[in-house]
């Protein structure tokens, strides 16, 4: 079969290995709807890959992620490459990393919690990657996958 060819971009950034069903959420969470500086954005779902069977890729032109938006993709997306495009070269590449303390990017699940009273930022740490769950500094309050992707 011949390989699936998805358009280069000249200058951005690419987000590879995104678990198959996954790639909606990453442009949600960035917000990449409604992208400023009039780039384009491209989505591929269910591409075939060696790694993961099966993978979607997410392509940004003109954008390049913030430490705070690579954290969130790692959320979504633990298996993701980050590709940094300049004049049509990777120039750069990383795997996202979890970290072991989630500040300021995630919403506490707890109606009660302090965090949604007061104007501090809110603070989570990592209490297991796989599966994924993180616990409030403020509340103590759990949250396990699907609570944490509601609320990022
Ligand atoms: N890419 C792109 N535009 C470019 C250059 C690369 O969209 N101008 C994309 C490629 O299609 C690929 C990703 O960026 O999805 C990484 O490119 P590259 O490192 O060349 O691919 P691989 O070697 O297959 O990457 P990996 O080893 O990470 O799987
Ligand atoms: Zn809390």
């Amino acid at each position: 079969m011949p390989e699936l060819k998805v358009s280069a971009i000249r200058e951005g950034t690419v987000i590879d290995h995104i678990p198959a069903g996954k790639g909606l959420k990453v442009i949600e969470i960035l917000k990449l709807g409604k992208l400023s500086n009039g780039g384009a954005v491209l989505l591929a779902i269910n591409v075939p890959s060696k790694k993961l069977g099966r993978k979607d890729i997410v392509k940004v032109e003109g954008k390049f992620l913030s430490e705070e938006e690579v954290n969130k993709i790692a959320l979504v997306a633990p298996t993701a490459t980050v590709n940094i495009i300049r004049d049509y070269k990777v120039v750069e590449k990383f795997k996202v990393e979890i970290p072991d303390v989630i500040e300021g990017i995630l919403r506490c699940a707890n109606p009660n919690c302090i965090t949604h009273y007061e104007y501090v930022t809110t603070k989570f740490y990592v209490i297991s990657r796989e599966p994924l769950k993180v616990r409030c500094h403020y509340c103590e309050r759990t949250m396990e996958e699907e609570e944490i992707l509601a609320n990022l």
